[in-house]
């Protein structure tokens, strides 16, 4: 399986074409709300133009979750109501449902039976339709309204039948105590006994990029008898478990799809590099590592980071990031009953914002790099800098992390000819770049949204310091680092973006885990998962410094594999796949997987390159590359698996 992966790197490595460069999820982040300047195109491309800089939150839907069907009464049913009390007309149900909708009595009832805020909203609006709806009337109901409308009774009266019928449709409002109970995320402090049952220190090395933090903490890392790094990327986790084993510290690797023991009888060593997401919090360590830790407030990934800077059952815990995270992250350490210490440091070069723009491509040297933020730009320009001749490194999302390496060590080496790099904001995080010169092409980043809506806004000031700060590097031939544009028009925009105040993080993302869902599904033994989630979602307590992550890429392969019959565990299992490429292929893979294991059989090593069509061959135009960037991601699934 390995060898199929590293003949599909190779082959990514030597087409260096720029394709496929997927919105990434790493830099979305919370900030609030900005103001829509304009809005351009039309359904669902519409591009919306935002003025300040920061992300959108996605829409909250006005559907809180799927009900289920409740079928009107048709005609053929029994009539028993008119014939006893006589006829009713839909003119009068209207009016007698018009006052029951704003009788402030019925919402006060409802609230006590927990039918609140939308859900009672939507209830309402199911209600009055199955009453205008269902021809004829129940016999009950039907005398019910008649008392209402001759005067004999009160809207209220028709309590009872709107609370059966909001059961019906939303059955979790007949469990929701139970519910509450096991969403009640409002201590996750006490989910990590182990932790808790130690005295840890926390502390907190904070300082732009090139400041050296992260040397800092690795450095008690690899002095400490046992020790875990976490790291927001594969990348990272791979290269400190070389650098680790490199100093002659054994060290083992946990990836989603790797891993790597330092011993030769793969018994576990010492110490550990992983992503966030594999740390295992039942280990004890003597220090342990977060990177990155103003991701706990990531829109999606952010309880990997919660759960790793509350469950680590490590004695010394060293966090590395951006000031932004430092109050929060004080907050939960004294919530967890730690100590907490801040080590400032601040860069260890010059940058330097430059007046002139780049201009033309004719003007770059060794050492740039073009930022740009979509795969379009980053072909254009490639492709015209080869016409002038010159040799260009390429470094975007999608690619294997392998092919990001060498392009990197293409770049840094002297020899190589190929010293300007066109990327794309992938290099914010995780690779040792040599470069001297930033170069901006773009200072507005279009991002797509789960609804399919592209969003253009302006870099918010994180995003273009981390991209700003990678130019110039300690201790290679250039250190001191210069920041452009490619265009006149972007300077002073840059520089406006940059010095602006950066927002602190306010709250840490939480999940739920599968056993909780699973225990909602007992609760709820027709819901799909896509739903579980959303009533999760919606009755779920966090206290004031916590988010529930956005969960809608789960839910979208969780429509996927709705008619898959899977138990719920390994359905969960199948959603939380990091499956990036989400359309074709993949796509179609991911689903052929979930029905290969629901009917029993196994996924062999030789199905999957049937399936997959191996071996493969190199590609010669850039929707080959596209095809074989899918095949890299299926295997990746295949392995996480
Ligand atoms: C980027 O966005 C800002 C503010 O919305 C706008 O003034 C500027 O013209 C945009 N620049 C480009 C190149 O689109
Ligand atoms: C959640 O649990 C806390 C104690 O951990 C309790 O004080 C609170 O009332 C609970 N909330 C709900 C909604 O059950
Ligand atoms: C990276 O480069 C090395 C040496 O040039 C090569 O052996 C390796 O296969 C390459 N890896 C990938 C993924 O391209
Ligand atoms: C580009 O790279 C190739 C192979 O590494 C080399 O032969 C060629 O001279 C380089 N071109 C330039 C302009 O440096
Ligand atoms: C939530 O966290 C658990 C570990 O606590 C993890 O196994 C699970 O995959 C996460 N769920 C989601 C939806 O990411
Ligand atoms: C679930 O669906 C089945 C079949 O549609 C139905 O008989 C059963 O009553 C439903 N259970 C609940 C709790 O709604």
């Amino acid at each position: 399986m390995l060898a199929v992966r590293s003949n599909v790197q190779n082959l990514l490595r030597t087409q260096c074409l720029a394709s496929c460069y997927k919105h990434r999820r790493f830099y979305k982040r919370i900030k609030g709300p900005s103001k829509p300047v304009k809005t351009v195109g039309l359904g669902r491309r519409k591009t919306i133009v935002y003025e300040q800089p920061g992300i959108v939150q996605p829409p909250t839907a006005k559907e809180l979750f799927k009900p289920m069907a409740v079928e009107p009464r048709r005609e053929d049913a029994d009539n028993l109501g008119e014939e006893i009390v006589g006829a009713l007309s839909r003119g009068s149900i209207a009016s007698i449902l018009k006052k029951f909708v704003i009788d402030k009595s019925v919402e006060t009832l409802a609230q006590t039976n927990k039918v609140t805020g939308d859900l009672y909203q939507q209830c309402l609006e199911s209600f009055t339709k199955y009453c205008l709806v269902s021809k004829p009337l129940s016999i009950t109901l039907h005398i019910v309204f008649k008392d209402i409308e001759a005067g004999a009774g009160h809207v209220t009266d028709l309590f009872p039948f709107f609370l059966d019928h909001a059961k019906q449709v939303f059955p979790h409002i007949e469990c929701m105590d139970e519910l509450r109970q096991i969403s009640n995320l409002s201590d996750p402090t006490t989910w990590y006994p182990l932790a808790r049952s130690m005295k840890r220190k926390i502390v907190f090395h904070v300082g732009p990029t090139n400041s050296g933090k992260t040397y800092h903490a690795m450095k008690s890392f690899l002095e400490a008898e046992t020790g875990v790094y976490c790291g927001p990327l594969r990348l990272l986790a791979m290269e400190v478990y070389d650098k680790s084993n490199a100093q002659g510290v054994p060290c083992d690797l946990k990836t989603g799809e790797t891993r790597k023991f330092a011993n030769d009888d793969d018994s576990p060593s010492n110490h550990m590099a992983c992503t966030v997401e594999m740390l295992n919090t039942n280990l004890e360590y003597d220090v342990a590592v977060i990177d990155e830790i103003q991701m706990l407030g990531d829109l999606q990934r952010g309880w990997s980071w919660t759960q790793a800077l509350l469950g680590l059952a490590a004695r010394e815990v060293h966090v590395c990031g951006e000031e932004t995270a430092i109050d929060l992250v004080e907050h939960l350490a004294y919530m967890c009953g730690d100590s907490f210490e801040v080590k400032r440091y601040s860069r260890l070069t010059k940058l330097e914002y430059l007046d002139q723009e780049l201009g033309s491509l004719d003007n770059v040297r060794a050492g740039d790099c073009i930022v740009c933020f979509n795969k379009r730009d980053i072909y254009n320009i490639m492709t015209k800098l080869r016409e002038r001749n010159i040799n260009v490194s390429v470094i975007y999302g999608n690619q294997p992390p392998g092919t990001k390496i060498n392009q990197s060590r293409q770049f840094n080496d002297p020899n190589s000819n190929c010293n300007i790099l066109v990327a794309t904001d992938a290099i914010g995080m995780g690779l040792n770049l040599a470069i001297k010169r930033i170069i901006f092409y773009d200072v507005n980043k279009t991002t797509l949204r789960h609804d399919g809506m592209k969003i253009r806004a302006p870099l918010s000031t994180s995003q273009a310091l981390q991209i700003a700060g990678r130019a110039g590097r300690f201790k290679t031939r250039f250190e001191d680092g210069e920041v452009t544009t490619y265009f006149k028009r972007d300077l002073a925009q840059l520089k406006r973006i940059v010095s602006l105040p950066r927002e602190n993080i306010e709250k840490a993302g939480l999940n739920a885990t599968v056993d909780m869902i699973e225990l909602f599904s007992y609760h709820l033994p027709n819901a799909t998962l896509s739903n579980l989630l959303d009533i999760f979602k919606h009755v779920c307590t966090v206290t004031d410094h916590f988010f529930m992550c956005d969960v809608q890429d789960i839910q979208t392969l969780a429509e996927l594999l709705e008619d898959v019959p899977l138990n719920l565990r390994s359905k969960f299992t199948f959603c939380v796949a990091p499956l990036k490429v989400r359309e074709g292929i993949p796509r179609i893979m991911f689903k052929m997987m979930a029905k290969r294991i629901s009917e029993g059989h196994s996924l062999t090593y030789d199905w999957l390159c049937r399936a997959l069509g191996a071996p493969f061959c190199m590609p010669r135009n850039q929707s080959e590359l596209i095809e074989l960037e899918a095949a890299f991601n299926v295997i990746d699934i295949y392995l996480w698996l």
